[in-house]
């Protein structure tokens, strides 16, 4: 039995998004799959592409601890905003549930995706893994009553990923901005409205770039940013983009950027040893 999850590019909102605030998010091309398999004796899990032990921890608290085997190949960098463990957790509850016979919703995948996501880090907004289930463009509010998810039309610019080669660490990030509220209360408000403003402007290119570099300014005042993801924003920009910001939770990971000429931005980076590369979006996923 197989399932698979997409990789995702937060566009706008990240952070803001776990205190109900809106976010837009993008599932890329890049995607993980699980296989699942029966075995005899202990639950055995080969995921090697994901080196950390909560990953397993949480294959085998969903699977339980005998009978299976547990097989995951992923093309989406670990640990760099990429959205590489939602896809795990998409991939993995698909391929529990058609292993169960179930034919399962995209929100009865969104609820065992979160509940596999808390092991990565305590208290996931939802949006990596709604993103993972359902590839495109899509808008994301946490609300009291579940999660609010709205797909829009795809906007017809691309995204630059310029990769700082650091991973950062989800848990850490979202636990020192909650213990940096409510000093840091003001500017996750600002990002929320800058979602919001976004979305008016969303074809625009060059409307939407001074947007996202206000949102990187207010990433790094909530403390999320570091002196490598900063420089390669100032080198998207000196490359011709309209914009750029850090993506993810920040500590490490990517800066996306936006431009009328995406191929000079990637050129740009490439000349600075930075590795880069046109995002490309992906659909929906099984
Ligand atoms: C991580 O990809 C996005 C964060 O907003 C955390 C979350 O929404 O769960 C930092």
């Amino acid at each position: 039995m197989t399932g698979s999850g997409r990789g995702k590019l937060i566009l706008c909102g990240e952070h803001a998004v776990v205190y109900g605030w809106p976010a837009l998010a993008f599932g890329t091309s890049l995607e993980t799959r699980v296989t699942l398999r029966d075995r005899p004796g202990p639950t055995d899990v080969a995921a090697g592409c994901f080196r950390d032990a909560r990953i397993v921890d949480a294959l085998v608290a969903e699977l339980g601890p005998d009978g299976v085997e547990v097989d995951v190949q992923s093309d989406i960098p670990v640990g760099r905003g990429m959205g590489s463990s939602a896809a795990l957790a998409v991939a993995l509850a698909r391929a529990a549930a058609a292993r169960r016979g179930d034919a399962p919703t995209d929100d009865a995948i969104d609820a065992a995706a979160l509940r596999i996501e808390r092991t990565f880090h305590g208290t996931p907004s939802g949006i990596d893994g709604a993103v993972a289930a359902r590839g495109g463009l899509v808008a994301f509010r946490r609300t009291e009553a579940g999660p609010v998810i709205e797909r829009l039309s795809p906007p017809p610019w691309s995204v630059v990923v310029l990769d700082s080669g650091c991973a950062g660490d989800t848990r850490v990030m979202v636990d020192g901005v909650r213990s940096r509220r409510p000093g840091v209360d003001d500017a996750l408000a600002r990002i929320g409205a800058l979602v919001e403003d976004i979305r008016t402007v969303l074809p625009d290119v060059d409307a939407v770039g001074p947007r996202l570099v206000e949102n990187h300014f207010l990433l790094r005042e909530i403390g999320v940013s570091t002196p490598d993801l900063d420089a390669l924003v100032s080198i998207a920009l000196r490359s011709g983009a309209s914009g750029a910001k850090l993506s993810g939770a920040g500590g490490g990971g990517v800066v996306i950027a936006v431009g009328r000429d995406p191929d000079r931005i990637v050129q740009g980076a490439m000349q600075h040893g930075i590795p880069a590369f046109v995002a490309v979006q992906g659909g929906a996923l099984s």
